[in-house]
Formats: C-alpha cells, structure tokens, sequence
C-alpha cells in the first residue's frame, strides 16, 4: 500500500422506505447486514482507519459494529443533513486523515471487495483528487448522474431530483463508492451548499467543486451492474436477495459442488462447502456453517452454525450450532438443536430431537426420540420413543449412555442416571437409576392376562367374534409372557 487510507462507511439514514424499526444498515441478507457486506467489500482495500457514520438506531448499530468490526470507529451524526455533513462529522471525529478517503455508501451489499480494491488503486495511480464508481443503467430513476467533462472526465455528479431533462437522459450513474484525496476532500466539504431540492449537504457536490478548481476527476465503471444497486425497500431487498443467491451458487457450482436446484438453494456468503459436496432443493446454509467433501445436504433443509463431516447426508432436518462428523447420518425430519456432537457414522434418524448432547461413533437413535444434556457412547443404541428426561423444572441434568448400551424402546431416562456400557434398558422402562455395565434394567408392571375377557365383557361384537374364530383354529397364546420378565423386547435394532 503506497498511501494511507480511512475508509468512512455512511450508514446513519433511516431507510424511511424500509418501514421498520431497525436501521436499514442492519438488515440482513445471505449471512451479512447490508452494513456487514459494505464493511467486507471495504475491508480488503486495507485502511489504516474505519470510520461508520451512525444516526437512526446509533445504539444498535454501534453494537452492530462493536460486534462485526471491533476495530472500527462509530461516530454519531446526530441529525441526517445530508451525505456530504456526514463525512464531513466523520472526518472531524478522527485524527486529521491523510492520503486517500474511501467513502461507501452503507446500503450498496452486492459490492465487491474487488471492484473497491480496483476503484482506490486507480484513482491513487493516476493521481485524481476524486474518483466515483459510476454504471450505465437502464433505468437510472432516483439515482445521481455523472456529468462527463468535455474530455471523458467527470465535470460533476447532479442528483435526479435537481437534474434538468437533459441530465435526465443521461444513463451513468453514481453508484455512492469513491475515493477522495483527503485534504482536498477535506477543504472542498467546507464549502458544501444546502441549495438543492432537499436542503441537504450533498457529497456528491465535492465532484463539481473540485472540477471547478481544475483539479482531475475520475469515473471508474462498474462492469457488473448488480454492484452498484442500492437497496431502498423490502421489495428490493428481495431482488438483491436473490441476484445474491445466484452468485453465491454460481461461485460453489464453478469450485466443485453439485447444486441441484439453484432457485431454491439459499447459501449465506459466510457458509463455506467442499469439493463434491451435493446440496438438494429448498435447503439453506447459514452462518458459519461448513459442508464437508462428498457430503449430502437436503432437500428442504436449513443448517445454521453447523459443520458437517465428509459424506455425511442430513436430509430434511433443520440444524442449529450442531457438528455432524464424517459419514453421519440425519434425518428424515429431525431438529438438531445447539449443543449436539455426532462423531463419525453416528445416526439420527426421524422425528429425533436432540440438544446439548453428544453421540459417539457409531451411535444410533433412530426413531421418535428426544436426547437432551446427553452423552451417548459410541455404538450404543436408543430404542423408539426413548425420551431423555433432562429437566426436573428447576435444573437440567445428564445422562451417560455407555459404550455400546442397548436402550430399550420407550425408555425413559430420568437425568441424572448412567446406563453402563453394554447394559440394556427392558422396553417401556422408566429409569431413574444407574444401571451397571452389562446389567438389564426393568421397571414395567408384571402383565397379567385376564383370560377369556372379550366374550365376557363385549360379547356379540367382532372383537368377541375374531377372538371365537381364533380360538375354534386352536389359537391359544402367541408367547408365554406371565411374569413379565422377558427381555428388551420391542427394541428397533436401530434399522
Ligand atoms: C446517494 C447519492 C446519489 C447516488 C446514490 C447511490 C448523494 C447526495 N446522492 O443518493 O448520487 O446515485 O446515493 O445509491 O450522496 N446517509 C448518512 N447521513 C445522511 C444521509 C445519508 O449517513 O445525512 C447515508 C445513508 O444511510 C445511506 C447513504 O448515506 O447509507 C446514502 O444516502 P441515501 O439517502 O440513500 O442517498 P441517495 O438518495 O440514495
Ligand atoms: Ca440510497
């Protein structure tokens, strides 16, 4: 980097359009705040100095900022006058600034960091006092025009709402990305006007200013258009939204992964994937979550904060902070909740809930289970319906599943109890207490069979009927269950 840099990143208007309580900078899109995605396009262009203009909702956008970007400064405009005022309140908040000023309007997110990169190196390269990222648009409605000098420069930047007809017509527009010289910057904001339509201090009047004083100006053009577009509205955010996804998916289809459907394929820009990954329609990837190799996500998924092992497949099931190691299984239907560790081929299968809880390798809870503050041994398996009683309505507790323990269908583990390694838990058991490795635990009432019930207490009804067909074919009992011993009988084998 040859010369200092400050970024300044404008982002203290309402956003009236939005109609919402929250600061427009601090909606989100795929993974970021527009304020975020700003803040990223910015960041490779490597300033000394980060500077966030706040006004509307300062205190959430400065913890916002607090939270994203430690480093860089909020400075408060107090009232929005205008975007050339709130440069002017972020230059006189930081030690006088020399070298080169970035200023980004805050609502820009489909920037790239490096369209910013390319912008700053050109204008420091050829040694203009301002340059302005511009694009032809179809329709330019709303937005500045550039105003090109005789000679292909740029003679000034005139606001749609100030613009004659003919600078109606003119389709380059200012996309709000520049880089200044500072200290001309500097001098050129203290002569800002109000005279214009809203009575504003217009930053973009430093382009005519400067011009006028004979210093270069320079115009750096956008290639992609989607770069420039501001989003004003919630129907805007929607189409940014989707153009998002589009290059997002692009990006992962042109680095090896399979995207099966694309339209409903929704990656935020912080989820990472690898190579062979295969992600199935109507999933979304969010937060920090990372796809491994050869893994299959989806179809109608959502993963946030999540890591998934190579091969592992999770199949219509929503995870939140989960890690899914290599060659797991999830899903039909399952909720992950924060907490949840599978190790390697570990299996969560339908209508499992899960959270705080951690499965060894191998692990199965296959069926209709929920697991919560757990440790599950590897190879062990929980039986349908096996409820981890966690919670006694004050405290949470645990419960340790042992290496390769056999946990009997409808089991109630109440927390905190230990099933030894390969112990076995009888089906329908309520447990409250360790049980020791290798030991049966049985808690249901012995079965008492009342014979001949149906013809007495509902004769002449097909109940009475089928029971006399069964037993004119010599149909006596089906298995000696007196007692009530047996085994884990009901178990699911983890299929
Ligand atoms: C601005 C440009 C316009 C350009 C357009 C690109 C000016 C005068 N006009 O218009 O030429 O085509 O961006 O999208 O700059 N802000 C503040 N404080 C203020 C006013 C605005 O921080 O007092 C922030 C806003 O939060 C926003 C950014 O500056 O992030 C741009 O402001 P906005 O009102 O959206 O400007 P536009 O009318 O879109
Ligand atoms: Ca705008």
């Amino acid at each position: 980097m040859s010369q200092a840099r400050t970024v300044v990143v404008l982002a203290a208007g309402e956003g009236k359009r939005m109609k919402s309580a929250l600061p427009k900078v601090l909606h989100p899109l795929l993974g970021r705040t527009l304020l975020g995605h700003v803040l990223a396009a910015a960041a490779p262009a490597a300033a000394d100095r980060t500077v966030v203009v706040v006004g509307f909702g300062a205190d959430q956008a400065t913890a916002h900022l607090a939270e994203i970007a430690p480093q860089a400064t909020a400075v408060l405009q107090a009232e929005q006058r205008g975007t050339g005022h709130a440069v002017r309140v972020a230059l006189a908040a930081v030690p006088e600034p020399t070298g080169t000023v970035v200023v980004l309007n805050g609502d820009v997110p489909l920037l790239r960091s490096r369209t910013v990169t390319a912008l700053v190196e050109a204008h420091e390269a050829g040694g203009a006092a301002a340059t302005v990222l511009t694009a032809q648009v179809p329709d330019p409605t709303g937005l500045g025009r550039v105003v090109r000098a005789p000679g292909g420069g740029v003679e000034r930047i005139v606001e749609h709402r100030d613009a004659t007809a003919e600078e109606l017509a003119i389709r380059e527009i200012n996309a709000g990305i520049y880089a200044f010289d500072a200290a001309l910057l500097r001098a050129a904001l203290g002569k800002l006007s109000t005279d214009n339509d809203q009575g504003e201090e217009y930053l973009t009047d430093v382009f005519g200013l400067l011009g006028a004083a004979g210093h270069p100006i320079a115009a750096h053009l956008a290639t992609d258009v989607t770069e420039t577009l501001g989003c004003n509205d919630r129907s805007e955010f929607a189409a940014l939204r989707a153009l998002l996804r589009d290059r997002v998916n692009r990006e992962w289809m042109l680095s090896g992964v399979t995207i099966l459907d694309p339209a409903t394929t929704w990656i935020d820009v912080t989820v990472r994937l690898e190579r062979d990954a295969v992600v199935d329609q109507n999933t979304q990837l969010r937060g920090a979550t990372v796809v491994g190799a050869e893994a299959v996500v989806g179809p109608d998924c959502t993963l946030i904060d999540t890591t998934i092992g190579a091969g592992a497949t999770v199949l219509r099931s929503h995870t939140e902070e989960a890690v899914i190691g290599e060659g797991a299984t999830v899903g039909p239907f399952s909720y992950l909740r924060p907490g949840t560790r599978m190790e390697e081929r570990a299996k969560v299968g339908a209508f499992v809930e899960t959270k705080n809880a951690t499965l060894g390798a191998g692990a199965k809870v296959p069926h209709l289970s929920y697991a919560g503050d757990a440790t599950i041994g590897p190879k062990a398996n929980v039986g349908a319906g096996t409820i981890f009683a966690n919670y006694d309505g004050v405290n949470k507790h645990h419960t340790e599943v042992g290496e390769a323990a056999f946990v009997g269908s409808n089991s109630v583990l109440v927390a905190p109890v230990r099933i030894g390694a390969g112990a076995f838990t009888a089906a329908g058991s309520a447990v409250a207490q360790d049980v020791p490795p290798g030991a049966l635990a049985i808690t249901r009432a012995p079965q008492h069979n009342s014979a001949g019930w149906t013809p007495r207490k509902r004769p002449g009804t097909t109940y009475a009927d089928a029971a006399a067909r069964a037993g004119a074919r010599g149909e006596t009992s089906h298995r000696e269950s007196a007692g009530g011993a047996g085994g884990p009988a009901g178990d699911t084998a983890g299929a």
